[in-house]
């Protein structure tokens, strides 16, 4: 994505066009050019304006998370749009929220779980499970057996161990295979934890048919935010040669290529437009030249853009490297994507949003409320004088936020409020 268009990712009534390929991404740009901080400035303020979030934060306090479903909706038919052929699984842990599973369900994307509170969630929002996804490689029997009993019947696997307690189920399920394709590039390379290499994935088949099981196919996750197509290059090209060399050694056929999940946004920096990627993945999968069922597990795509964070100022102090504001929220609450994500959100003065930004603003450091000094949201960063009560508003909030928020020092969760698009 250029910086111009993350005012398109933020707000779809602005259109301007793409000029990277996502292979290498640039940073530079003409002097002229708004920062990337100016442009989603510009856009959370149309977007602020247009939810009314002023009056939202008045009647409902802070902090607070607003989530737009709408946004859900237009992530999705963004990546149908660019893939197509693909079908979307829905990765559960981005937002595991009731609003968020039945926007997803109403288009007709199933699920991608990796435990039984998801898949109890699923239910209690009336999915149907016999479309959903098992993607968690170490699961206890029961996990496994209850799973079945809830209407799973595809499961992911990347051990022996594994495999044979899927061996246990009746024959009407199916695995697939992860493979290992390590991307220490990405914000967080799930490969590092779990996956095959090609040679114990091959194995794996060997030992899927004396168990009787059958291998559908194969899935990787390239890492999330993962910022350019080869990746998504390399692990295609690799798993469609695999399977072709297995099909002719074991004799069977498969018929799936899971893809995971990846697709970046651009929380601080611009990341390519997910038309570059799409394109890349499309060619890669097109010069595999088999017929192989397309799947998607995205978390972040579908959901970072769907809810926006307002905070507010606790108390202001000066402390030996300058100003510090300390907010109602923070790395322990809904800013977790810090701490376990490694993504920087942007956070805006309220001021900043409803009045041209002037020059008169301050470095300053922005930490959450509790105790632990780990508990910073962000340093060094240029904000209008601010005082006591004054609100602050961050983008690009509704993936790994509440979710991975753990209540430390006895913080309540920060509330979520739902709507479904403007005013
Ligand atoms: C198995 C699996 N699938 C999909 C996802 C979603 O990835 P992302 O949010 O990067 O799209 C994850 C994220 O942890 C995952 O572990």
């Amino acid at each position: 994505m250029t910086t111009a268009s993350v005012s398109t990712l933020l707000d779809p009534s602005v259109h301007e066009s793409a000029e990277t390929d996502g292979r290498s991404f640039t940073t530079s740009r003409a002097r002229s050019e708004p920062s990337h901080r100016e442009l989603v400035r510009a856009a959370l303020a149309r977007y602020s304006s247009a939810i009314g979030l002023p009056a939202l934060v008045r009647r409902h306090g802070s902090p607070l998370l607003v989530l737009d479903t709408s946004r859900v909706r237009e992530q999705l038919d963004l990546l149908r749009r660019e893939l197509p052929d693909a079908r979307i699984h829905f990765a559960t842990k981005a937002l595991p929220h009731p609003a968020v599973i039945r926007t997803i369900a109403a288009t007709g994307a199933s699920f991608e779980v990796a435990s039984r509170g998801e898949i109890a969630l699923l239910r209690e929002n009336g999915v149907d499970l016999s479309g959903t996804l098992h993607t968690h490689p170490i699961r206890t029997r029961s996990d496994i057996g209850d799973a079945y009993g809830c209407g799973i019947r595809r499961f992911v696997v990347d051990n022996p161990g594994e495999l044979s307690k899927i061996a246990e189920l009746p024959h009407d399920v199916d695995v697939l295979v992860r493979l290992s394709f390590p991307n220490p590039d990405a914000g967080c390379d799930l490969s590092a934890k779990f996956g095959a290499t090609e040679r114990q994935a091959a194995a794996l088949v060997g030992d899927a048919i004396r168990h009787g099981v059958r291998v559908a196919g194969f899935s990787f996750h390239v890492g999330s935010q993962t910022t350019s197509v080869a990746p998504f290059e390399h692990a295609i090209q690799r798993s469609t040669r695999l399977m072709d060399e297995l099909e002719a050694r074991f004799g069977l056929r498969f018929h799936v290529i899971d893809l995971g999940g990846g697709f970046p946004i651009g929380y601080d920096e611009a990341v390519p437009e997910l038309a570059a990627l799409a394109t890349g993945i499309r060619t890669a999968i097109a010069v595999g030249g088999r017929n192989d069922t397309v799947l998607l597990e995205p978390g972040r795509f579908v959901t970072a853009t769907a809810m926006t964070l307002v905070t507010r100022v606790v108390g202001s102090s000066d402390r030996v490297d300058g100003r510090w504001h300390y907010l109602d929220d923070g790395l322990y609450g809904s800013y977790s994507n810090v701490l376990t994500e490694g993504v920087h959100p942007l956070v805006f003065a309220a001021s900043e949003l409803t009045t041209t930004p002037d020059a008169a603003s301050e470095r300053v450091t922005l930490a959450g409320p509790t105790c632990d000094s780990v508990d910073v949201i962000a340093r060094g960063i240029d904000l209008p004088v601010l005082g006591e009560g004054d609100l602050l508003v961050s983008p690009m909030m509704g993936a790994y936020t509440s979710v991975t928020a753990s209540g430390f020092n006895g913080l309540e969760p920060t509330r979520i409020h739902v709507i479904s698009g403007t005013r």
